[in-house]
Parts: structure tokens; C-alpha cells; sequence
């Protein structure tokens, strides 16, 4: 006799990943905890909360019109595309998550992409709280493209002590996830470097992939430690095989 059918309907898996600036470093931008990275050569209290804006708002536009001159040159890697492949092949739901201000993301080809920590090219006016695309140097003299104020503009980028943004979007995601992959965070930075416990209580099968192990490396079920544009399109390779 014929072996019964299995009737328990195939439900694709929900995939949820996090990516920080260790995706874009082979693409030529600077981490933030690395040797050389951003952090080691200006504190960030001066250049990454409200206090240090409101303290030397000159200042703070004069590091993020640099940040946003360099980012402007720069072209997505292989870990971007591979991501970017994953999305369009996986047949369920899907949701990239990126620390990264960078658009590589986008200009692989990524589309369920939420930026938390926001956007190098897009302006917010602390006044009138409206977010719209910019080019260019910013400075005090900007005027806001929806209420005209001038003094208020300034980078569209969430700070520390901040709240980053979609935070309800990504929390329903990692309620529902099957597997969450974490690629190029170095896991300090907070609601980020939680989203694998949320992932886990879930029941998501959780994969670390990163340069070297993160501080929360403990907290991943797996883990592939090298560099993003060798790890990930292998590790996405792997999955769409069925692995
Ligand atoms: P970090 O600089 O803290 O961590 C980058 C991680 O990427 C490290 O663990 C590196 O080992 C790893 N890495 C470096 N090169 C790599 C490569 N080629 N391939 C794979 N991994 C590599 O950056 P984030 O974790 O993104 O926020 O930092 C999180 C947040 O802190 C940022 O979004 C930013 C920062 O302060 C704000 O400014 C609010
Ligand atoms: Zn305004």
C-alpha cells in the first residue's frame, strides 16, 4: 500500500534580518567599534544625541554632510546582492532590517527594508517633525521643505537616546519568525542587539554572521565568522538549496 499523503499545509518560513555597518565595510564604509572605526576617532556624544546637536549644531552638520559625501560614491557587495536575491527567491514573508544609514540596501535591490537608525539622504525638521529627501551639505541656515522654518533642519538620523524608527513593524516580524539572521553587528547597541532574544522566544532558529563573534554571539543558535561578501551569499546559498 502507498504511503499516506501528508497533509499539513507547507507554510514558507518568516525571515527577519539585521544588518549593521559591518555589511558595508567591504563596500568602503567606516564601522563604528572597529579599530579605526568612527567611534575611535570622535566621541559619539558630540556627533550622536540631541544634547551634543543642540550643544554644537555646527559641528554635528559638518560630521554628517562628510558622512553623507563619502556614502555618496559607494556601491552595494556581494552581501548586499545576495540579500537582495534572497528576498526576491524566498516565497514567504521576508524583513530586512538595517542599522546602516547607507542606501546600499536599496540600490541591490532590497525592498522590505526598514531603516531604524534612518537615512543619510533625508532631512528631519525638529520643529514641524517632517522627514523629507535631501542632497547635499546641511547647515543652520537650512530651511525646512515643509513649514519654511529655518534653524530646525537637520540629519534625518536617530540618535542615542532617541527611539529608532518602525520599532512596532519590527517587533510583529520577529514575534512571527522562523529564522533571524544578524550580519555585520558588533550587537552593543540597544533595541537592535535585543532583536534575537525576541526572535528566540519566538521560536526563530537564530544565526549569527559577522566578522568575529559579537558581544552577543552566546545568545545565536549558529554562528559563520568572516567577511560578509564570503559568509553571506554562501549562507544564502545554503538556504535557498534547502539547507
Ligand atoms: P559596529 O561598528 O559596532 O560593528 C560592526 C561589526 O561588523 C563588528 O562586529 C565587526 O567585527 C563587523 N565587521 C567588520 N567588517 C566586517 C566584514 N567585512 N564582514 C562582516 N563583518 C564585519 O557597527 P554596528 O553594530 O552597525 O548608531 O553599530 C550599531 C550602531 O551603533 C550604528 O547604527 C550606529 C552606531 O553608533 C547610531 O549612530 C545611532
Ligand atoms: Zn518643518
Amino acid at each position: 500500500m502507498a504511503g499516506r499523503r501528508q497533509d499539513k499545509a507547507i507554510v514558507p518560513p518568516s525571515i527577519v534580518i539585521l544588518t549593521g555597518a559591518g555589511i558595508s565595510a567591504e563596500s568602503g564604509v567606516d564601522t563604528f567599534r572597529d579599530k579605526d572605526g568612527i567611534w575611535s576617532k570622535i566621541d559619539y556624544r558630540d556627533v550622536a544625541t540631541p544634547e551634543g546637536f543642540a550643544r554644537n549644531p555646527a559641528m554635528v552638520h559638518e560630521f554628517y554632510n562628510m558622512r553623507r559625501e563619502r556614502l555618496k560614491d559607494i556601491r552595494p557587495n556581494a552581501a548586499h546582492f545576495a540579500l537582495a536575491k534572497l528576498e526576491q527567491a524566498h516565497p514567504g514573508e521576508f524583513l530586512l532590517v538595517t542599522q546602516n544609514i547607507d542606501s546600499l540596501h536599496e540600490q541591490a535591490g532590497s525592498r522590505k527594508l526598514i531603516h531604524m537608525h534612518g537615512q543619510h539622504d533625508s532631512a528631519l525638521c525638529a520643529l514641524c517633525e517632517m522627514r523629507f529627501p535631501w542632497e547635499g551639505a546641511m547647515s543652520l541656515e537650512t530651511g525646512c521643505k515643509a513649514c519654511g522654518s529655518r534653524g530646525y533642519v537637520r540629519p534625518d538620523v536617530v540618535w542615542f537616546g532617541e527611539m529608532p524608527y518602525r520599532m512596532d513593524e519590527i517587533f510583529r516580524a520577529l514575534g512571527t519568525a522562523d529564522l533571524f539572521i544578524s550580519i555585520g553587528t558588533s550587537g552593543n547597541v540597544y533595541p537592535a542587539a535585543g532583536f534575537v532574544s525576541q526572535a528566540r522566544q519566538a521560536g526563530a532558529r537564530t544565526v549569527e554572521l559577522n566578522l568575529e563573534p559579537s558581544e552577543g554571539v552566546s545568545h545565536f543558535d549558529e554562528a559563520v565568522h568572516g567577511k560578509a561578501t564570503e559568509i553571506v551569499p554562501a549562507f544564502v546559498e545554503k538556504l535557498l538549496a534547502g539547507g
